[in-house]
Formats: C-alpha cells, structure tokens, sequence
C-alpha cells in the first residue's frame, strides 16, 4: 500500500510543523493541512514568511521549499478527507473547563467531530492516524464511531504520537530520537503499520522507528511527559532546598547529571515549567488512574502540578517580600512571556501566573517578548477571569523595546531565557531603573558577577543567599 496522498486535520503547533517536514522529505507525496481556523490557514498561506502562525526556528525555510509543490493549507476539511489516502488527526485535545472530568480530563470533543466528518465524507478505505495526545484506549473510541456512522468502508487506527518540543521542533522532527507507531496485530493492522514506516524511513533510520501495540503508544506518550515534567519538578523541589542552604541548583544539577543513570537534560530550575502539554497530560494521567481507583498513583504525579504551582507562586512572593513587602504602585519589568524560549508559544506559561499574583498586589507589570504580541498577553491574562479586562490593560504594559520596559522600574523578573537577554546593556538598564535595582532570574539565564558588580540585587532560582 503505497501513500500518495496524505491529510492533516489540525495546523497547529504540531500539524504544521510536522507535515512540513514530511512534504519535505517526501516529495512524491501530496499533504494537505486542514483546519476550521481559518485566519491560521491564511497565516500559514502568507507569503510573508514571517507571518506563519508558528514560529520554529528553520520552519520558515523548510515551509517556503514545500509549499504550493506538495504541501497546501486549506480551510476546505471535506476535499482533503475525500482525496487522502491516510489521515493525521492533529487538533487540540486541551483539560475539559466542563462537566464530569472538569480541571482534569481530556476534552475529545475536537477528536470526535473529526472522527464524525471523516466518516461521513470517507468513501474507500482509509488509515487514520492519531497524532495528537490522547488518553490510553481512545481509538477504540474513534474505531467505534468510524465503524458506526461510516460509509461501509474500513479504517485501520494507528497511534502515532508527537515527540516534539517547541523551539526545537524542526530539529526534532528532523532527527529524531524515535518514531513510535502502534497499531492493530492483525494483518490490515500490520499493512497500515507499514504504510506509515515506510513514510518515516524517507528520512529517519529503520532502528529509530518503533512499533507497538495501539494502547502502548498511547500511554507512553503521556508516560514521556510525566517523566520529563517530574524531572523539572524533581529540581525545583530542590532549588527550593539550595536557596535555603547555600547550595547552588546548577551545581547539584551538574553533580546529579553525570551520573550516567540520571543523565544531564532536564535539570535546569525554573521559574515552573508552562507548555500545552506538561500539565494537560499529567492531569489526563492523573484522571485515568482515579478513573480505575488507583489513588496512590494518582497522587504520586498529581505532585508534579503541585510542586510546579509552588514554584511559581513562591516566585512571585519571593519578589513582593525582597521589595519590602509591597509592590503596589511599583514598576516591575517582565523579561519573557512565551513558556520558554525560541518559541511565540505562551499557553500555561509561568509568566502569565507571575503577573496575575502581581496584578493581584497591585504592581504595575510592563513586558518585552521578543516573539509573542501583546494581544496575545492581554488574551493570556483575561483568560484567567482574575480582573476586568480594561484593569488588565491599564495594570500591565507591553513594549517591544526592552530598555523602555525596564526604564524607571524597581525590579526586573526574567520569565523565559530568550538568549538576547544577555547581550543587553546592563549598566544602562541599571542607571535608568530605580535604586535598588532588582533583578528576579527565573532562568538562572544571567551572568550574575557582572550584575551584581554593577549594582544589582541579583536573585536567581536554586542559588543560596547562605554561605
Ligand atoms: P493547536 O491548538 O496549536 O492546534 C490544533 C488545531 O486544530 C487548531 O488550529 C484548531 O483550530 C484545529 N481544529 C480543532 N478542531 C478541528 C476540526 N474539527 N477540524 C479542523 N481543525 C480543527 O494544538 P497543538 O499544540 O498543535 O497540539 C495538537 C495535539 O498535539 C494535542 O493533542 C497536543 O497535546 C499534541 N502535542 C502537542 C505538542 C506541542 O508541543 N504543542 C507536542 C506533542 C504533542
Ligand atoms: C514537551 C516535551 O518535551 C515534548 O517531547 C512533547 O512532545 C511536548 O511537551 P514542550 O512543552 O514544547 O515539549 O517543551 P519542553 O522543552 O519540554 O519544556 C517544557 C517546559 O519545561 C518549559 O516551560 C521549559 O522551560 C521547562 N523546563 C524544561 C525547565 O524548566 N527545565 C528543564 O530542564 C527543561
């Protein structure tokens, strides 16, 4: 079975970049990214390559290479079901804000439309993949609606989850660590298995594609994200330690990581990790545990969550108790919006939790991101509901000059470890800001000699004040 034509329903943070790299690396095989969204689709359209809606480093050219020979974007979702061999389901599978699993489940709503219109329109067999984040045992859920509600033809479901990180994805969509494919055992099942191998090993080494069953792919999704969020958890549980003692979090962190079992990424202390996904799928595993009454381990990740809230609150205190316990009516520049850095992404990010427990102090927060718009941070904060939104706008200031934002400001917070922030000119930014001048490092991004040889009161995360 040999793929011509492949559709992606989703052009999101994943949809897009992703079947980029596959129209890329697969010149024969037409792709065609589909959404309801349709200013995204114009974005992705945009002849202007800095407008795509996406900003991944090296995606611009990979876009620009594809684009309008085998990769499309469109708004018309049935044409491209109808035309596809194989489809990708990349839509957004966010926490449900409703009903029964509110705070905490997966909303398949999105999931199950597209199931619906894929069995509506579908006319001859078709593989569909899911390629967005989903809990353990859902494609039964879709096989049983595109069974019941389809035009008599098969379907083969293959679980195909997403590695990517953001800020790295066109790397790691490129090389990446593996490709996991689960799929039905059966003969057809093991034929879509192939059909969608065959596709990966254009580019990536037949070692690094990995097959399994349906239900394994699904949770070893979420049982990655668990990991990876548990060791940032894991480190700022004892960054907290460090600034107690006088150890230094990127002295432990290095300690820790040569251990060969423990291994060095992801030891970096943060202000709290942000993300679509880190929180979104802990919570999912978190309700599918409860949801077979194994309590134990549900609360054993549900602590994950918990330690990252701390981490984020006790930064915010961290910054209200330094500045004499008042922020009211004080300046205090933000550094960052977007959860970390490379990316315009800011959902769950640390910084809009920062702001909101400020705001709430009644501090004047002024920010510079170098990728995210300020709707997007208005949008940010009147998701929470903290405020009205005309008090958020007249609260919190956005500027794309990081000297203004900084200008006449009591502290200044680092929330995400763009690396311009250390190009800067710290002596300027210092002269200009009121004395004395704070800097709050979330990222242990800065070079702290240099500022506090300046003059600055430099406080960054895991690093005791003991010593
Ligand atoms: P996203 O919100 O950026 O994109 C999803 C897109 O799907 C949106 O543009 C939306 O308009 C569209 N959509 C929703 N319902 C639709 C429908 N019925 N028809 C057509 N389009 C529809 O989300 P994302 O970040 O790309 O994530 C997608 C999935 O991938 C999620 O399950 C997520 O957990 C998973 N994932 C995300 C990442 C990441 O880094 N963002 C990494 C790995 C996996
Ligand atoms: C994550 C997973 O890494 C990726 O495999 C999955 O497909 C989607 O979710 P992403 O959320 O895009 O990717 O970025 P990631 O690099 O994992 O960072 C998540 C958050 O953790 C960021 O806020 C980041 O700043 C924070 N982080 C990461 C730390 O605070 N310390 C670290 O050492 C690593």
């Amino acid at each position: 079975m040999k793929t011509t034509k492949i559709c992606c329903i989703g052009a999101g943070y994943v949809g897009g970049p992703t079947m980029a790299v596959i129209a890329q690396k697969c010149p024969n095989i037409k792709v065609t990214v589909v959404d309801i969204n349709e200013s995204r689709i114009n974005a992705w359209n945009d002849a202007d390559l800095n407008k795509l809606p996406v900003f991944e480093p090296g995606l611009d050219s990979i876009v620009k290479e594809a684009r309008g020979r085998n990769l499309f974007f469109s708004t018309d979702v049935d044409t491209a079901i109808d035309e596809a061999d194989m489809i990708f389901i990349s839509v957004n599978t966010p926490t449900k804000t409703y009903g029964k699993g509110k705070g905490m489940a997966a909303d398949l709503k999105y999931i199950e439309l597209c199931a619906r219109q894929i069995a509506k329109v579908a006319k001859e067999n078709k593989i569909v993949v899911e390629k967005s984040t989903l809990p353990v045992r859902t494609a039964s859920a879709i096989k049983n609606i595109l069974d019941h509600t389809g035009n008599g033809v098969k379907f083969q479901i293959l679980s195909n989850p997403e590695f990517l990180a953001e800020g790295t994805a066109v790397q790691d969509l490129l090389k990446p660590d593996r490709v996991l494919i689960g799929g039905d055992t059966s003969e057809e099942g093991e034929q879509a298995i192939k059909a969608l191998v065959d596709i990966y090993a254009n580019w990536v080494p037949k070692d690094k594609i990995l097959t399994t069953n349906v239900w394994s792919s699904e949770l070893s999704k979420l049982t990655a994200n668990a990991f990876l969020a548990q060791r940032v958890s894991s480190i700022n549980a004892m960054s907290v330690i460090c600034e107690k003692t006088g150890a230094d979090i990127k002295e432990v962190s290095k300690a820790i990581g040569m251990d060969s079992r423990i291994g060095p990424k992801f030891l970096k202390a943060s202000v709290g990790f942000g993300g679509s996904c880190f929180q979104k799928d802990i919570l999912n595993l978190v309700y599918i545990a409860k949801s077979y009454g194994l309590n134990e381990v549900a609360d054993y990740w549900e602590q994950v969550i918990l330690m990252n809230d701390h981490q984020k609150n006790r930064f915010s205190d961290n910054i209200v108790r330094t500045l004499y316990n008042t922020v009211s009516g004080k300046k205090i520049a933000f550094l960052g919006w977007a959860f970390k850095k490379d990316t315009n992404d800011t959902r769950e990010s640390a910084a809009i939790k920062v702001a909101d427990n400020l705001l709430n102090e009644q501090a004047h927060v002024a920010v510079y991101d170098p990728k995210v718009k300020e709707e997007q941070i208005y949008a940010d904060m009147d998701y929470l509901n903290s405020r009205h939104s005309v008090e958020n706008r007249a609260l919190l200031k956005v500027n794309s000059d990081p000297y203004e934002v900084c200008k006449d400001a009591h502290a200044i917070a680092v929330l995400t470890e763009w690396d311009e922030f250390n190009t800067y000119d710290w002596q300027n930014i210092y002269e200009n800001m009121q004395k004395p001048a704070f800097v709050f490092d979330g990222r242990g991004l800065l070079n702290h000699k240099e500022l506090e040889e300046i003059g600055f009161i430099y406080y960054k995360i895991g690093r005791g004040t003991k010593v």
